[in-house]
């Protein structure tokens, strides 16, 4: 196999995961390669060189992965989103639909000060569900978002135009057709 020159050609699909009709954008063999992880973190910051940056935000659970790094290139702190009843402190949180159902997200009430500049980012964008209840729960908080960058983007479900409705500038690296 020739070597990937690209994040996309970094990333693996599996059909029918996690259930039949889908495919799943595996995003673990890019994080797995040495010069695809770096390739993804630089490329995911390339944007938002020269603009001050206080905490970066990731939402569960790539989120972390790639929020862990970016905070380090960035020498900023680092805070997760994560699902209802993980984080052990005061919290505050946020309904989102699923395909099925609906789905919590929580985030500790003293985790961003007012005013404070947050780069949110996570693997991939959907419907924009997931992404658009953390961005409410950082602006609950006073938290001035500066982007949301994500690795894939899967256009047709709509989560850009979503988050771009809501006037945030959003980042992503590479979009795959299809579900
Ligand atoms: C996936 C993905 C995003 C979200 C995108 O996470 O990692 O976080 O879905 O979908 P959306 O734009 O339609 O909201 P998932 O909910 O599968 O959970 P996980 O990251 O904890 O595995
Ligand atoms: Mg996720």
């Amino acid at each position: 196999m020739p070597r990937p020159s690209s994040v996309k050609d970094y990333i693996r699909t599996i059909v029918d995961f996690p259930h039949e009709g889908i495919m799943f954008r595996d995003v673990t063999t890019l994080f797995a390669d040495p010069r695809g992880f770096r390739m993804a973190i630089d490329q995911m910051l390339h944007p938002y060189a020269g603009q001050p940056i206080d905490k970066v935000v990731g939402l569960e659970a790539r989120g972390f992965i790639l929020g862990g790094a970016i905070a380090h290139q960035l020498t900023v702190g680092f805070v997760p989103i994560r699902k209802k009843g993980k984080l052990p402190g005061t919290t505050i949180s946020e309904e989102y639909k699923l395909e099925y159902g609906e789905a919590i997200v929580e985030i500790h009430d003293d985790a961003i000060q007012p005013g404070e500049r947050i780069l949110v980012v996570d693997d991939l964008l959907a419907t924009g569900g997931t992404a658009e209840a953390g961005i409410k729960l950082i602006e609950r908080l006073g938290g001035e978002i500066v982007g949301c960058a994500f690795i894939v983007d899967l256009p047709e479900l709509g989560g850009r135009k979503r988050l771009e409705e809501m006037d945030m500038d959003v980042h992503v690296l590479c979009e795959f057709d299809g579900l």
